[in-house]
């Protein structure tokens, strides 16, 4: 991918943590997988970033590997995509200390992440964790990418990418692409399947809020008829009515039908019929990754080779804008 076609570049990482859930596949990685057609995409796993919070070494190994494996598994396909491991491609620390210099202390400062982080982490409030944004803006201007694939927690760490490419192209010359925000088409925002008004996330502690990619069908049929809902048993979209229009999102994520045509589906049906077609839906939706997930997981040669390839083809886009900054700061190149 050299960008001949001149399609816009996007770029977008997620961390090596536990499997994702439901949440992270309609919400991002189901996007990611659709804009190949007509972007040039850079997916990573963003292993460097992990490292503020400490964790334990061959952890953080194995969850790089999966993450790697469920990129690869949710469809991404690595001939069509570079697919990379962020640690793999040593330009992305490299320009991180360049923008460190560019970042004014105030600004990062003010990331509500970091402030959320630190309090919530006292005990090891690292610079790794203050610069956190900063190498999120190296990962990003390296590929000069036109779009960034977030969410909403993510947007501020987008702006000071912004922020910080161009200071750097007003300081030294234009340098670095600005990058936006991309939302996706479908976009869907999961919710807790037990607290609706919550986000469905990983580290809830009640394991019947959250699906997890790798759940068993009959897992899933379960949680989902444990389904909080509301009491006026009829399907339809509507204010109040967060856990039926949460699980309206997730049936039209994965059928593809507007909710009128879901509510018509379901007209003089109960909420019981409701859920069982919902769970049959995310189950069938999740089959082809699992399947490919347990294969990739089979053949760690195939992924260390592919993850190679990726991180060599990331490599040479990263280095010449990396050479590129370097010049214009004035480190003596060979
Ligand atoms: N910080 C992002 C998250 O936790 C992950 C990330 C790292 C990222 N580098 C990035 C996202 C570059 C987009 C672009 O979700």
């Amino acid at each position: 991918m050299e960008n001949t076609e001149r399609k816009p570049i996007v770029l977008s990482a997620i961390q090596p943590t536990s499997v994702p859930t439901l949440g992270n596949y309609l919400g991002a990685l189901k996007n990611w997988k659709m804009m190949c057609e007509d972007y040039d995409c850079l997916y990573a796993v963003a292993d460097l970033h992990a490292l503020t919070v400490h964790p334990e070494p061959a952890k953080l190994r194995q969850q790089t590997l999966e993450m790697y494996a469920t990129l690869l598994a949710v469809g991404l396909d690595p001939e069509k995509n570079i697919v990379f491991i962020q640690s793999r491609v040593p330009a992305h620390a490299e320009l991180a200390w360049i923008l460190d210099c560019y970042t004014q202390f105030g600004e990062a400062s003010r990331m509500t992440q970091f402030k959320e982080k630190s309090a919530k982490h006292a005990d090891n409030v690292n610079v790794g964790l203050f610069a956190y944004p900063v190498l999120m803006a190296a990962d990003i201007l390296l590929y000069q990418a036109n779009f960034v694939p977030v969410g909403a927690d993510q947007k501020q760490h987008l702006e000071i990418a912004r922020d910080i490419a161009s200071r750097f192209n007003a300081l030294r010359g234009e340098t670095f692409t600005l990058p936006e925000p991309f939302i996706g088409k479908i976009g869907a925002r999961v919710m807790s399947l037990q607290d609706p008004t919550q986000k469905m996330s990983k580290s809830d502690p009640n394991p019947k809020a959250s699906i997890s990619l790798l759940d068993d069908p009959d897992v899933i049929l379960k949680k989902f008829k444990s389904a909080v809902t509301d009491s006026e048993a009829v399907v339809r979209y509507a204010d109040g009515k967060d856990g039926i229009n949460n699980l309206m999102s997730i049936y039209s994520c994965c059928t593809g039908l507007d909710y009128a045509a879901i509510e018509k589906e379901f007209e003089g049906k109960g909420y019981g019929d409701f859920k069982v077609k919902v769970a049959e839906a995310v189950i069938e939706e999740l089959r082809p990754f699992r399947d490919n997930y347990k294969r990739l997981m089979d053949d760690k040669q195939y992924l260390l080779d592919t993850a190679a390839q990726g991180a060599e083809k990331a490599s040479r886009i990263a280095n010449r804008t990396l050479t590129k900054a370097k010049k214009k700061v004035g480190l003596l190149l060979g």
